[in-house]
């Protein structure tokens, strides 16, 4: 499972990056929002900014929801680098986009995604990602992992080949459970993502080794 780092925070992705553990990057227009990032060229840089940390895919999603203008700013996003995904989000027209870009070679991420029947349509409009959002789900009072085991066997049997992006990570144990219902990647926060590292025994564990290894120092 890969691990991208869901967030426009440049420190954050630089931790991340450096743990030597990260394959990529999701954004969306409330975490740009977040860092503060105002007007078209500040966006377009900080995009670019990103993938020079990162050596892999970043997902740069369109803020248009009409046919013609998704198109026209995903050719714009795909341009600023080789490794940018087009997140488009799954309505109508955005349907209709990702089977353009699929058509014209530029990748996209299938994002806003809630249901099974959603996954089905992004796998058949080409969409390199499908992006469940379970922690909303989890909000919503249903099981959001469920939903990554249900994409999982449809996207088997059909012989899909677009990867399940599981997103909306909300804590660790949603990381473990991703990987194992067969999410292909899992975008997470940084906060969840170091969490996996920790356990009391680990801690325990390592102290007493240090005061022993006094004793033979
Ligand atoms: O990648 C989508 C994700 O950012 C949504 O997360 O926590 O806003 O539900 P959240």
């Amino acid at each position: 499972m890969k691990f991208f780092i869901d967030t426009a925070n440049l420190d954050q992705i630089k931790e991340a990056h450096d743990l030597g553990i990260l394959d990529g990057v999701t954004t969306n227009p409330s975490l740009m929002a977040k860092e503060g990032i105002k007007g078209h060229d500040a966006v377009m840089n900080h995009y670019k900014t990103i993938c020079e940390i990162v050596d892999g895919d970043v997902s740069a999603e369109v803020t248009t929801t009409d046919f013609k203008s998704m198109v026209e700013e995903g050719q714009k996003l795909a341009k600023i680098h080789n490794n940018i995904v087009v997140k488009v989000p799954m309505i109508h027209d955005g349907v209709k986009a990702m089977k353009w870009f699929t058509d014209n070679g530029i990748p996209t991420n299938c994002t806003l995604v809630f249901s099974a029947g959603q996954a089905i349509l992004a796998a058949k409009a080409g969409a390199k990602y499908v992006s469940p959002f379970i922690g909303r789900i989890d909000d919503s009072c249903w099981e959001g992992i469920d939903l990554i085991y249900q994409i999982r066997q449809i996207y088997n049997v059909q012989g899909y080949d677009t990867q399940i992006l599981a997103a909306s990570i909300r804590n660790s144990n949603h990381i473990v459970k991703c990987a194992e219902g067969g999410a292909d990647v899992v975008t997470s926060p940084l906060e969840p993502m170091l969490g996996l590292l920790k356990h009391p025994l680990t801690d325990i564990g390592l102290a007493k080794f240090m005061d022993d290894a006094k004793k033979f120092a």
